[in-house]
Parts: structure tokens; C-alpha cells; sequence
């Protein structure tokens, strides 16, 4: 139990990582929530920054979810292989919770970190890099349609949230436990929900386009 517990806290300081902060502070010297959309995420940084950082953003950010994924995945192996797993208790029945609980603290992590006094980005990439681990297939799908959308759009939080409202299709498609479809409809309502400026945005049709340059957007 106290094992669990150890990578529930370990998801959420993977999450915690301040790629985006970071970057633009080395890079820049600024404080990255105090340009643009104000969000440390690989948007802003891209806005912000321009293509190498964003993409390098992207990639780590993504990275915190696919390695707090595997720390579950590693950590059933292991309780299997030195029997701490009671012979009552079916495995393959608990490690979707699991994988679950840890992606829930990772996503927490990166929009609430604890490194930049709790704030940070809208959990898009991370999210992607939990579904990649959850299901590669079903990660590949829900980028495709951010890609697609972005691509005709221009605009990534549209992608983001549309990718975020698709994925649940996706994991019923795919008949993954009830765990995952639980953890996509909240997780993706998060999502959404972090991104209520860029719906207000949205609907007043003043969200920026990518490549527009933007000082700070109210
Ligand atoms: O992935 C975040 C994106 O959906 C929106 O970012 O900076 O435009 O609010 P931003």
C-alpha cells in the first residue's frame, strides 16, 4: 500500500516538472504565465518562444505522462514477481484503477504543480502521454483528431478540445475497462474546463490563431 502511495506521489511531481516555466526562464528570462495565454504548456511556449521550445515542451511534457503510466505497470510487475499481491486479489482487475489514480495525480501535477505555487499549463500533453501508455492506439487517434483540427483551424485549443471529447469514444471503441472510460470523461472534462478562457475566446471570436502574434491575451 505505502508502495502505492509512493507512485501516486511520484506521478504527481512528474506532473509537477515546469518544462514550460523552465524553458522560458532559461531561454527568455521571463515568467512564461505572464505572457500570452499565461499558460506554461507547449502552446504558449511555442507562441512564446517559437518551434524547437514548443516542440521540446511538447515532448517532455507528454514524456511525465507515459512514464507515470509505467511506473504502475512496473510496479504490478514487480508485486507479481515477489507474490505481495494476495492470492485473492486478481491483478488484472486492480492495475486499471491504478493506472488511473497515478494519470489523475500526473494531470494535477502539471496544471497544479508544486514547484510554481500551484499553477501551470491545461494538461493536454500530459494527458496525451498517459493515453500513449494507456493505449497507444487509442493516444495515436486522439492526436490525430488535435492534428486535423489545428490543421484546418489554426487554433490548438480547439484541438485540444475537441481531442479532448473524442476520447472517450475511442476507449469504448476500443472495450477498455470502465475504469479508463471513467478516467477519460472526467480527465477530458478537465481539460475542458481549464480552457474556459479559451471557450470565452472562442465564442467571441478573438482566440488567436497560431503564428498571430500575441503580447498577452486578456
Ligand atoms: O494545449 C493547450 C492549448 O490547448 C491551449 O493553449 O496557450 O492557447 O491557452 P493556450
Amino acid at each position: 500500500l505505502s508502495l502505492c502511495g509512493i507512485i501516486l506521489i511520484s506521478a504527481y511531481l512528474l506532473g509537477s516538472i515546469p518544462t514550460g516555466y523552465t524553458a522560458a526562464k532559461l531561454l527568455k528570462g521571463i515568467d512564461i504565465r505572464e505572457v500570452g495565454s499565461g499558460s506554461t504548456g507547449a502552446t504558449n511556449v511555442l507562441r512564446t518562444l517559437g518551434k524547437g521550445p514548443g516542440a521540446f515542451v511538447l515532448f517532455i511534457d507528454c514524456l511525465k505522462g507515459v512514464i507515470s503510466i509505467f511506473l504502475v505497470y512496473r510496479f504490478f510487475e514487480f508485486a507479481s514477481n515477489q507474490s505481495l499481491i494476495p492470492q485473492t486479489i486478481n491483478p488484472e482487475n486492480w492495475q486499471p484503477w491504478m493506472v488511473i489514480l497515478a494519470g489523475a495525480f500526473a494531470i494535477i501535477g502539471h496544471s497544479k504543480s508544486i514547484f510554481i505555487g500551484f499553477s501551470g499549463g491545461k494538461s493536454v500533453a500530459t494527458s496525451l502521454g498517459l493515453l500513449l501508455a494507456m493505449d497507444w492506439q487509442v493516444g495515436l487517434a486522439t492526436l490525430g483528431v488535435f492534428a486535423t483540427v489545428v490543421a484546418i483551424s489554426r487554433i490548438a485549443s480547439l484541438g485540444s478540445i475537441c481531442g479532448a471529447i473524442a476520447v472517450p469514444i475511442f476507449i469504448i471503441l476500443r472495450h477498455q475497462p470502465l475504469a479508463y472510460i471513467l478516467f477519460v470523461v472526467v480527465g477530458g472534462l478537465y481539460v475542458i474546463i481549464r480552457h474556459r478562457s479559451n471557450v470565452q475566446r472562442l465564442m467571441a471570436g478573438t482566440e488567436p490563431k497560431l503564428g498571430q502574434n500575441t503580447a498577452v491575451i486578456e
